[in-house]
């Protein structure tokens, strides 16, 4: 039986790889307000908009690839069973090999129906206004925006009740309900985080902080951890 290795990402993972994360900038993401285009009201406000936004993100995920941080989590499923929790939208995870990913905001690469969340289907390239779902409701980016339930938060919970060694990757922590899952990870077990700037204030029993980039850090946190596997 291998250890359970739960991750919980975000931007930073993927910032080596070229995708701007949200709050490095002064809360404008690739020049735009948050506000203004990642909040179900940006979308009852200006869907067109909206819509261009993640069109473009869109691309710019299908010109990245994932960095040596994405592939060292998917190498360590030789020795784990790791289970990835992800803030981020893109693809990166899974392109590194990883198998288990549980996204919690939603993925660009699928769109849905305006009306019904369960209406999804996958998308490579732009979508349009006028684009129809099979309700006839317009077609907008499968993502969970500010001001939406967050509907995998409580698997999400559940797979961190499981942890048996618990790794933070590349997040800020400040946006609810994702920030709170720490709070279910079993307090006794070893914790990692990994961080250019360690953002976490609220102490976390039995963490190890390294406050590096994401693919120098994971070096470092896959020799710590499979020097534990070996005791
Ligand atoms: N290596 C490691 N960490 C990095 C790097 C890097 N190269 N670059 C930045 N970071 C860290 C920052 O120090 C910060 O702690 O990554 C974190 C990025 O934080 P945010 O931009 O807030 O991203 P995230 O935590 O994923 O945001 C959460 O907010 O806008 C919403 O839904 C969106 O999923 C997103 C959520």
């Amino acid at each position: 039986m291998k250890n359970k290795l739960v991750v919980l990402t975000g931007a930073g993972i993927s910032a080596e790889s070229g995708l701007k994360t949200f709050r490095d900038s002064d809360g404008l993401w690739e020049g735009f307000d948050i506000n203004e285009v990642a909040t179900a009201t940006a979308w009852k406000k200006n869907p067109a908009l909206v819509q261009e936004f993640y069109n473009m993100r869109r691309q710019n995920v299908k010109e990245a690839k994932p960095n040596e941080a994405h592939k060292i989590l998917a190498e360590l499923e030789q020795d784990f069973d790791v289970q990835i929790v992800t803030q981020n939208i893109d693809d990166l995870h899974e392109r590194a090999g990883s198998t288990k990913v549980l996204h919690l905001h939603g993925e660009i690469f699928k769109m849905r129906s305006e009306k019904n969340e369960d209406l999804i289907y996958p998308i490579h390239d732009d979508i349009q206004m006028g684009d129809k779902a099979e309700d006839g409701a317009q077609l907008r980016p499968q993502i969970v925006w500010f001001e939406e339930p967050v509907y995998m938060i409580e698997p999400a919970a559940n797979l961190m009740r499981t942890a048996e060694i618990f790794l933070i990757v590349g997040t800020s922590l400040v946006v609810y309900p994702a920030a709170g899952l720490v709070n279910y990870v079993p307090w006794k077990i070893e914790k990692f985080i990994v961080d250019k700037k360690i953002p976490y204030s609220t102490p976390l029993y039995n963490l190890t902080a390294i406050e590096k980039g994401a693919s120098e850090g994971m070096r470092e946190v896959r020799e710590l951890i499979k020097m534990k596997n070996e005791k």
